[in-house]
């Protein structure tokens, strides 16, 4: 988690480093800091909070000669958050300044030898352990002293450091986390992530793993870890610098709900040729393994877990293939039964998340194809994985996944359809059928987000609801799973999400006189059943709110409220009825007053275990 950005060139950097971790916000927003060399001597801002609070601590503390400098926003993992744990860290002279996303796992050890050796702390974080490191170690090459640190400490991490008797110079190492430069005319900035330099430059080269690398205005050198020079492409990123900032909406998470319908365009868009077939390009798993796999396997974190649900249903009726499903944090501590003719699927929208990558490199390690899904071109998890398809629902800085989580459903879909053919599991005509229809649920999407107005007169009725349950089955089972997440992460209101043949086996004991039962009841093969236990929340004088298809006004008897989604086909339907669960999560927040886009203790990256 957390967030970094550093700067060398020629212009003057505070604002430029302000402007970037406004960008890097998502990334965790319990405190911020800056530091620039400024007047010879390294400067310090920090703030608890959001980069409001940073913000207030810079006016008139500009230091506008400063032309090097670090930022950083940070989510706590060690030491809460704190001015003192606040990012950068300082060495006991003050000359060098680091940041650092990750975690150190062995810093318990090195703080006390430091500590032994006359090393003064000031903070409980993991990090300020490389300050101290990098002022042990320099000999008045910043760069060495990087690279012996890098090898004394242990875990996954990003780090940048300046010193004050190098005006121009960064060094820096990533093992795991990520870091990017972006490269300008006489300027370089390092980040966790191309937004925050994305105004500046769209020149872009990827750190590798386990790489050092120093830059100056004058360039950039990438090393392996014996300081050996590595060769770097240059890539140039056509993202939209407007996707970044609300383009009128009141919050990201609205504008990204609105989103939904291209996002879903894009995922699908040149992969189902009107020729017809399925053609992934990123896929590089041979037509030949995936038409000798036995087994899929799903590994995913949250909202991607609950993709991942989606999946299960579609990928056994689809392609013929059992499927197993585990949240990532599981699946890496557990035994799993992998051969190399299981196929593992790691979800992950930002490819940085701990769980997911871990589990994905252990199964690789016992020798199966991995394939990754994920929002992020050259992330670690398409590093970490024989194949790719890429979901194309653009940036997302909403903390609360939406438009990444239909893409993700869609390209399961896409999944599910290419391992058909390649399995000879369904016709060409079959796969055909089911291509139109999912070429037609961008439209179908973007007609029911004209209705949004039926759910915030819901929203209204039951926001001073202390409990929401959650009913589903079949599809609408994870649809239900991801509702009541949205629900609890937004609005901080507890939920309960169940298959809703298991909910006289004890949930229903939850339920008294106008409880809210959020049901999912869109038209399927297991619609009655979800009636049978609509009638035993009834009998309990609950209030059923229910999601199902347009021109079903037969439900109307059964529940509260409905909020009808166009009909589709069943297996496809996720993609439709998550939308209502969105916005009525949404809605419920705004009216509690929340802060939808960046709720409590959450970050929208977890590279953390
Ligand atoms: C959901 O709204 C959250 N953002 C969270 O559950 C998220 O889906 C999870 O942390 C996994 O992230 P990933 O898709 O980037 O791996």
């Amino acid at each position: 988690m957390c967030g970094i950005i550093a700067y060398t060139g020629t212009r003057s950097c505070t604002d430029l480093l302000y402007q970037g971790l406004r960008k890097l916000e998502y990334r965790g927003y319990d405190s911020a800091g800056l530091s620039v060399l400024s007047g010879g001597r390294i400067e310090v801002i920090r703030a608890v909070g959001n980069m409001d609070s940073l913000e207030k601590e810079l006016e008139g503390n500009g230091h506008s000669d400063a032309r090097l400098g670090l930022g950083h926003t940070r989510w706590a993992t060690h030491g809460r958050p704190s001015t003192e744990n606040a990012h950068p860290h300082s060495d006991c002279t003050g000359n060098v300044s680091i940041v650092l996303n990750g975690i150190i796992e062995n810093y318990v050890n090195l703080r006390s030898e430091l500590a032994a050796n006359g090393h003064e702390f000031t903070s409980e974080t993991d990090a300020e352990v490389v300050a101290h490191l990098i002022e042990n170690h320099y000999n008045g090459d910043l760069l060495e002293a990087v690279r012996l640190t890098y090898a004394d400490i242990e875990g996954h991490f990003a780090f940048c450091a300046i010193h004050s008797g190098h005006p121009e110079l960064i060094a820096g190492a990533r093992k795991e986390c990520p870091l990017l430069i972006g490269v300008g005319k006489d300027e370089a900035f390092i980040a966790s992530a191309i937004p925050a330099f994305l105004s500046e430059t769209r020149d872009v080269i990827v750190i590798g793993d386990e790489e050092l690398f120093v830059a100056t205005p004058a360039g950039v050198t990438i090393m392996d870890l014996e300081k050996n020079e590595l060769e770097r492409e240059v890539t140039q990123v056509n993202w939209d610098v407007d996707a970044a900032e609300k383009a009128g909406f009141e919050t990201f998470m609205r504008k990204e709900i609105y989103e939904q319908p291209d996002s879903l365009t894009d995922t699908i868009a040149g992969r189902l040729p009107d020729g017809g077939g399925v053609v992934l390009d990123e896929m590089a798993i041979s037509d030949e393994v995936l038409a000798g796999i036995d087994k899929i396997y799903i590994v995913a974190c949250g909202t991607s877990y609950h993709a991942g649900m989606v999946g299960r249903y579609v990928l056994e009726n689809w392609s013929g293939v059992a499927v197993e499903l585990d949240v990532a944090s599981e699946f890496r501590y557990r035994d799993p039964v992998l051969s190399p003719s299981t196929l593992v699927v790691g979800i992950s929208q930002s490819g940085e998340t701990a769980d997911t990558l871990a589990a994905m490199r252990q199964a690789r390690k016992l020798g199966s194809k991995v394939l990754a899904i994920t929002n992020i071109m050259g992330s670690q998890a398409t590093r970490d994985a024989d194949g790719v398809i890429y979901t194309r629902a653009g940036l997302e800085i909403g903390v609360a996944a939406t438009k990444s989580h239909v893409a993700q459903i869609a390209a399961i879909h896409l999944l599910a359809l290419y391992l058909a053919q390649a399995r000879g599991a369904m016709s060409a005509g079959e796969i055909d059928g089911i291509a139109s229809e999912l070429k037609a649920v961008p439209e179908l999407l973007q007609t029911y987000l004209r209705h949004e107005a039926t759910t915030h007169e819901i929203a209204k009725r039951y926001y001073q609801q202390p409990f929401f349950l959650y009913l589903g089955r079949g599809v609408g089972l994870p649809v239900c799973l991801e509702g009541a997440l949205k629900l609890k992460e937004i609005s901080y209101i507890p939920t309960e999400a169940y298959a809703a043949g298991e909910m006289k086996h004890g949930p229903i004991a939850l339920l008294d006189e106008g409880s809210p039962v959020v049901v999912v009841a869109t038209d399927g093969h297991v619609y009655d059943k979800v009636i049978s236990n609509i009638e035993e929340v009834r009998a309990r004088s609950a209030a059923v709110i229910a999601v199902a298809t347009e021109g079903n006004e037969g439900i109307k008897a059964y529940s509260d409220d409905v909020m009808f989604v166009p009909a589709t086909s069943e297996l496809l339907s996720p993609l439709l009825s998550v939308v209502p669960l969105q916005l009525l999560a949404y809605h419920i927040a705004q009216l509690k007053g929340c802060n939808v886009d960046q709720p409590r203790n959450l970050a929208k990256t977890v590279t953390v275990e």
